[in-house]
């Protein structure tokens, strides 16, 4: 058996069925880009029978990071095309839009699912067990007539009867399937119980010794990297999981921790991956600002407190010697938090070498943006930190193209009156319009001024701040997520893979200054934009009836 475990990374889809992490096309690009560098082995770019938006957003990732040729313009020595795959359930119809969304690739992969357990089976598919059977034959096979790289996932296998199982899965063996994935989806298992379901499955599975046995875990009972681990402890070489443990409810298996695991009990798994370690924690952070979802403080390997040292007694012991207490050096996943990366005399040139070692390369153009923005952040912040310079890389350039752009905003608070903002924004037809709003706060007059602006009805589900670096000058970013009202505009909808619904899509929006109230103001307005963008609008365009421009 080898003892390669290759690491699937499925944050572009089931990472982004997480409620509000919705990403633009150009977000998931980025995120590939980035997911490339950290070395995964296979990028799950998305579910491409979702909506035509989806399938543009994984055909565009199979061009960009899945082509060597494209994959060298961006890159750095050492970064190869990962594989790149598309979901499908097991028809025809999703199959071919799953083919045409990733066969440009240079590995193209068709991930195609079917639920086995009996619950799924009855209430969900309404299909008797043979008929499962038959349709895994038909769609391995119709999928594999496509493409020679197919995995089939017997969905809810946590649930299911493994001797069905094996029946199942040695059909999908025989009509091609070279990767079978077993999924825990609702995180039921146990780490013994969901270990002894590989090691049933690799005993007694007809014709498995050709192919890959992998893991997909949930969180629901905080067991998915347990559980993953207990799957390739009994065999499994494939691990399917997400960075910061993003996905559908609870969340899925976390990359950073299953990566770190092998890694720091090496002399106990014996196995190895590709992931560039050293990577982990600016993957993590650009995962954390596309999709507004903040990482909580204590979380293992990616959390603000993962490596920070609070009790003295710990402190001492660290002084003594590291080891006391870090079982890992937070350099092996690439905080150096730190380091001072530049100042307020540094010029352009230190400042693209800087970001160039963050893998982000700038055009000119986008170098002058975010060289002005860290020159006003310089004048007010002593230490420009790695965590600033990304901060202000995504505030700046990784924006859908905004349709409304925030020019000026000015705001009145405190204890004697009423908060009063007062906002600036050029809107599509390249006019500046300016409204005023109170409020109860600073941040809700700024957010109804900006409403009056924008006019497109939401509801604010969630405004989160945090600091990014330390002290009193830190920069702050604010992550807020947004439900169009769909009671005033059709708002944009969706498939979901697995739950066969169409549902209303959350946005996300991020932004960072050293104010608070002008970050919070920027992810409003980038949340608004997305939104729109996903109602069709765009920045030549003329606003539809729910978003039109009033006149200043
Ligand atoms: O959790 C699950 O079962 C899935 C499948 C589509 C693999 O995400
Ligand atoms: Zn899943």
């Amino acid at each position: 058996m080898s003892n390669y475990v290759r690491i699937f990374d499925t944050t572009l889809r089931d990472g982004e069925q997480s409620p509000g992490a919705t990403l633009t096309s150009s977000e998931k690009v980025e995120i590939a880009r980035q997911l490339a560098r950290l070395g995964v082995d296979i990028i799950e770019a998305g579910f491409p029978a979702a909506s035509p938006d989806d399938l543009a957003g994984v055909r565009l990732v199979a061009e960009e990071v899945g082509r060597e040729e494209n994959v060298r313009k961006w890159a750095p020595e050492g970064v190869r095309p990962p594989i790149i795959c598309g979901l499908a359930r097991a028809s025809a119809a999703d199959i071919d839009r799953a083919w045409e969304a990733v066969r440009t690739a240079d590995r193209p992969r068709i991930h195609t699912f079917l639920a086995t357990s009996e619950i799924h089976m009855k209430h969900k598919l309404r299909l008797d067990p043979e008929e499962v059977v038959e349709r895994t034959r038909e769609m391995v096979a119709y999928a594999r007539s496509l493409c020679a790289d197919v995995e089939f996932s017997p969905e809810d296998a946590g649930r299911s009867n493994p001797d069905f199982l094996y029946v199942v899965l040695a059909e999908a063996i025989k009509a091609g399937a070279t990767t079978l994935n077993i999924p825990d989806t609702v995180g039921y298992t146990l780490p013994d119980e969901f270990g002894g379901l590989i090691a049933g499955i690799i005993r007694n599975t007809p014709g498995i010794a050709g192919v890959t046995v992998s893991v997909h875990c949930h969180d629901d009972l905080g067991l998915a990297t347990a559980n993953t681990l207990a799957g390739i402890a009994a065999g499994a070489r494939q691990a399917e999981v997400t960075l910061n443990g993003i996905g559908e409810r609870a969340g899925n298996t976390s990359l950073e921790e299953v990566v770190m695991a092998l890694h720091t009990r090496r002399p106990i798994f014996k196995l190895d991956c590709g992931v560039r370690t050293e990577q982990i924690t600016s993957s993590s952070r650009m995962v954390s600002q596309y999709t507004g979802i903040v990482v909580q403080p204590n979380k293992a390997i990616v959390g603000a407190n993962a490596f920070a040292h609070e009790a003295g007694i710990h402190q001492d012991g660290m002084l003594k010697h590291n080891l006391t207490y870090e079982i890992m050096q937070p350099e092996t996943v690439g905080l150096s938090q730190s380091r001072l990366v530049l100042g307020k005399h540094s010029g352009r040139a230190a400042l693209r070498a800087r970001l160039l070692e963050m893998g982000y390369e700038l055009t000119d153009e986008n170098l002058g943006e975010v060289f002005n923005r860290f020159k006003r952040v310089a004048d007010k912040k002593k230490n420009v930190t790695e965590a600033d310079l990304q901060a202000l890389v995504k505030d700046e350039l990784y924006q859908p193209r905004e349709i409304f752009h925030l020019e000026d905003m000015q705001v009145v608070c405190g204890t004697l009156g009423m908060p009063t903002a007062t906002v600036r924004m050029r809107g599509p037809d390249g006019a500046s319009v300016v409204r005023a709003a109170m409020g109860t706060g600073p941040v809700d007059a700024c957010y109804k001024a900006i409403d009056e602006i924008m006019l497109l009805p939401n509801k604010l589900l969630e405004y989160n701040l945090h600091a990014v670096t330390e002290g009193i000058d830190a920069l702050g970013e604010v992550s807020v997520r947004i439900q169009v009202d769909a009671r005033d505009v059709s708002a944009p909808q969706r498939l979901s893979a697995q739950h066969e619904q169409l549902g209303h899509r959350i946005f996300g929006g991020h932004g960072a200054s050293t104010d608070t109230i002008v970050a919070g103001a920027r992810a409003y307005v980038n949340a608004i934009n997305k939104a729109m963008a996903a109602l069709g609008m765009h920045s030549d365009q003329q606003a539809p009836d729910a978003a039109r421009t009033p006149t200043a």
